[in-house]
């Protein structure tokens, strides 16, 4: 298992008047990835933004030593396969997509792949991880969400746990080096039970965008992390 631990504060949750501010102040506060939560009011019942934001944003996302942070972006969107290739050109680094939102799911992460991105799956709380059986050999990262997609601020849903612990078995089980991400209610006070049941990469919104020192949430996170 990664023993590495990282911390993907959403955009979400950020202020989309300053969002390229908000990039550049999250970075520095010690962000690994920077998380795009992608709605189209469709799959879910709200809209936020494009591949054009993407691009927009994506010269802030480096360090003060120019390191590339990675773009993460997650499609709460149906179909998936045009908007999949129009974030990969806008400089997505991770693609991760909703099995249920696509009609030939295989097909939607070959397409990943091939512009070049890491590929994804997310797992809604109340969806299956079968796909899993047929697909973990293909993918990069499985997602696993602990709140009802659509919007940050909602609260942990406990269940997530055994699913987390479930996709770290499958992870352990194929040998691959498959990021195992969270989404929704992620706070410095149940980050490490949320690594305990095997997560390694931790989305964080309203956590870190609420507060006035993104630094000082992060730094937290990561002393819970430590234990
Ligand atoms: C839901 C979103 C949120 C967001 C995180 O669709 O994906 O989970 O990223 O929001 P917080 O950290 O505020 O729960
Ligand atoms: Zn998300």
């Amino acid at each position: 298992m990664s023993q590495t631990h990282r911390i993907a504060p959403s955009i979400l949750s950020a202020d989309f008047s300053r969002l390229g501010e908000e990039v550049k102040n999250v970075v520095a506060a010690g962000a690994d990835w920077i998380h795009f939560d992608v709605m189209d009011n469709h799959y879910v019942p709200n809209l936020t933004f494009g591949p054009m934001i993407c691009s927009a944003l994506k010269p802030h996302a480096r360090t003060a030593d120019g390191n590339v942070v990675p773009i993460d972006v997650h499609l709460m969107v149906q179909p998936v396969d045009a908007l999949a290739q129009a974030f990969a050109e806008a400089g997505a680094d991770y693609i991760s997509f909703h099995p249920d939102a696509s009609a030939h799911v295989h097909r939607s992460v070959q397409a990943i792949k091939a512009s070049g991105c890491k590929a994804g799956l997310v797992f809604n709380p109340a969806a299956s991880m079968d796909v899993l059986d047929w697909m973990i050999d293909d993918i990069d990262l499985i997602l696993i969400m602990s709140v009802n997609p659509g919007f940050g601020g909602q609260g942990f849903i406990d269940s997530a746990l055994r699913k987390i612990e479930q996709a770290r078995q499958r992870i352990d089980a194929c040998g691959k080096d498959i990021r195992l991400e969270v989404d929704g209610g992620i706070k410095p006070d149940n980050i490490a039970r949320v690594a305990a049941a095997g997560a390694d990469t931790f989305v964080a919104g309203s956590a870190i965008f609420s507060k006035p020192d993104y630094k000082g949430v992060i730094e937290s996170m990561r002393r819970a992390l430590k234990g």
